[in-house]
């Protein structure tokens, strides 16, 4: 049943604050989606999404704190979740900063705020989820990731590193997962307009929100493994990959 976008009716959004998991939301509450837990640092400032997502037909949206750097609280949180609503069939792994690159290279704080997040959040965070959802023997866990983790750029390899560690181990995770009726999509779009990236310059192939939406929509419903948004970043993404460090390094990305 969870092979098919129909199939998706309870999903859990890690980081549910996000534009990204927002408009992913909407194209599944246009399908048969129906009870959303949106979990996210002040659960308050989760409503309005919360009222949208009623309003487009979802039945029941509950919004949990969750913070990604309280790593002691991952275990508890994701029991209570499937407590209250049970069986996960989705779980958008959507939490992230970007950070200030700038500062993140010159002050450890800011640096370390970054991989903490991005990185050992995840790490914590997605043990106890896959625990639980081997052990219902099914579901998604969709990670938004970026092409920024497949090869750390000199404009920002802290944000980019962190990446990298996150894809890593969704990975893994997707191939350890193999036989259990879980799967793993991992997701990984270039520039997105969202809050995020508000204020700096689009890269090359700039996407939106919703273009990522309709990528991870259709990646579900094809049983992907990775996606690029948009899809022409795998062919760059390969080719940059490869390219020589002395050259990579001079690139203007
Ligand atoms: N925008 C892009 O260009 C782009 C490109 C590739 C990948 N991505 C990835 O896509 C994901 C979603 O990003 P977005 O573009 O939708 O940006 P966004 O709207 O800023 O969403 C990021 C979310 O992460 C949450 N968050 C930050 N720190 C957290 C913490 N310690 N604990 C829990 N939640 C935390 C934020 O919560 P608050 O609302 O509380 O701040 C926010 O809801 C991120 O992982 C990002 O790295 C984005």
């Amino acid at each position: 049943m969870q092979d098919a976008l129909g199939g998706v009716q309870t999903v859990l959004v890690l980081g549910g604050g996000s534009e990204i998991a927002l408009a992913t939301l909407r194209r599944f509450v246009g399908n048969r989606t129906r009870t959303i837990v949106l979990a996210g640092r002040e659960p308050e400032k989760l409503a309005p999404a919360a009222e949208e997502l009623l309003a487009l037909g979802a039945t029941r949206v509950e919004t949990v704190a969750f913070d990604a750097e309280a790593t002691d609280t991952h275990v508890g949180l994701i029991d209570d979740v499937i407590e209250r609503v049970g069986d996960l069939d989705l779980v958008l792994v959507a939490f992230g900063v970007l950070g200030d690159e700038a500062e993140a290279e010159r002050d450890a704080a800011a640096a370390s705020e970054i991989a903490r997040v991005n990185y050992l959040g995840a790490v914590s965070v997605s043990v106890p989820l896959a625990n639980r959802l081997r052990e219902q023997g099914h579901g998604i866990i969709v990670v938004l990731s970026s092409v920024a983790g497949e090869r750390a750029r000199r404009s920002n390899f802290v944000y980019g590193s962190s990446k990298a560690g996150l894809d890593a181990l969704f990975q893994g995770m997707g191939d350890s997962l193999v036989g259990s009726g879980v799967r793993v999509l991992i997701v990984r779009p270039g520039f997105v307009h969202t809050k995020m990236t508000a204020g700096l310059d689009p890269a090359p192939l700039a996407t939106t929100p919703e273009a990522v939406a309709d990528a991870i929509v259709r990646g579900v419903e094809r049983g992907s493994e990775v996606i690029w948004v948009p899809p022409a970043l795998r062919v760059v993404m390969s080719v940059l990959r490869h390219a020589p460090r002395a050259v990579f390094r001079k690139l203007p990305l």
